[in-house]
């Protein structure tokens, strides 16, 4: 499988979101990327259901909804009918990690997992089997445009290692934060399956060309 392409729309133009998202639908690129943020786990308040619900009538594509909040459990059936069709939760923001999980999946929704820069990826040792995705933060979380952390190449690694000793082909691994046209060949390389880009691709005076770019790696 090549690697699929999920721009950010934090990075997009707020103020004309629809033709943010026609271009989106347009280009190369397989996911919308949408980032919840609730000024508590994270330095950053952005949107919540009504921008959700209003994103998903014009995507033509699934909408990977990262959630960035604390206590994400209480919301599951509300994203799910905002339209999310992949729901990440953070690690640090889930003690009872495993039944989120499965309430997740309970719903339909594809189910993943976020690992802040600074937390290993044993941590997930136990819970892995059960994940559709992980994703890696190459950033802190909470804003855009923020440099990538190099740290970010050797958990992939060992995730692509733990990936490969369970046999679990399926799961996909995906990268989010400082993505852009240098690192994206060696991230792919050491075993992304999907990067999130967002201000590469809304600062860019081409973002469909910026788009492809990403796709071709
Ligand atoms: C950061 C968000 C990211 C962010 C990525 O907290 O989770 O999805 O939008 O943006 P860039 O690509 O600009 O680092
Ligand atoms: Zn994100």
């Amino acid at each position: 499988m090549s690697h699929l392409i999920a721009p950010s729309i934090l990075s997009a133009d707020f103020a004309n979101l629809q033709r943010d998202i026609e271009m989106i639908n347009q280009s190369e690129a397989d996911w919308f990327h949408i980032d919840v943020m609730d000024g508590v786990f994270v330095p950053n308040i952005s949107f919540g259901m009504p921008v959700i619900k209003a994103i998903k009538k014009h995507a033509k594509k699934p909408l990977d909804v990262h959630l960035m909040m604390v206590q994400p459990e209480r919301y599951i059936k509300d994203f799910k009918e905002a339209g999310a069709d992949i729901l990440t939760v953070h690690y640090e923001a889930c003690p009872h990690l495993h039944r989120t999980i499965q309430m997740i999946k309970a719903e339909g929704m594809k189910a993943g997992v976020a690992l802040n820069p600074h937390t290993p990826v044993t941590v997930l040792q136990n819970i892995i089997a059960d994940l559709d995705m992980v994703l890696v933060m190459a950033v802190n979380p909470g804003f855009g445009g923020q440099s990538f952390i190099e740290g970010t190449y050797s958990k992939l690694i060992d995730l692509d290692e733990m990936r490969k000793e369970l046999f679990l082909k399926n799961l996909l691994l995906e990268v989010d934060g400082g993505v852009n046209d240098i690192n994206t060949s060696k991230l792919v390389e050491q075993g992304a399956n999907v990067l999130v880009a967002g201000n590469y691709v809304f600062a860019h005076k081409n973002p469909i060309e910026a788009i492809r770019g990403l796709k071709r790696g």
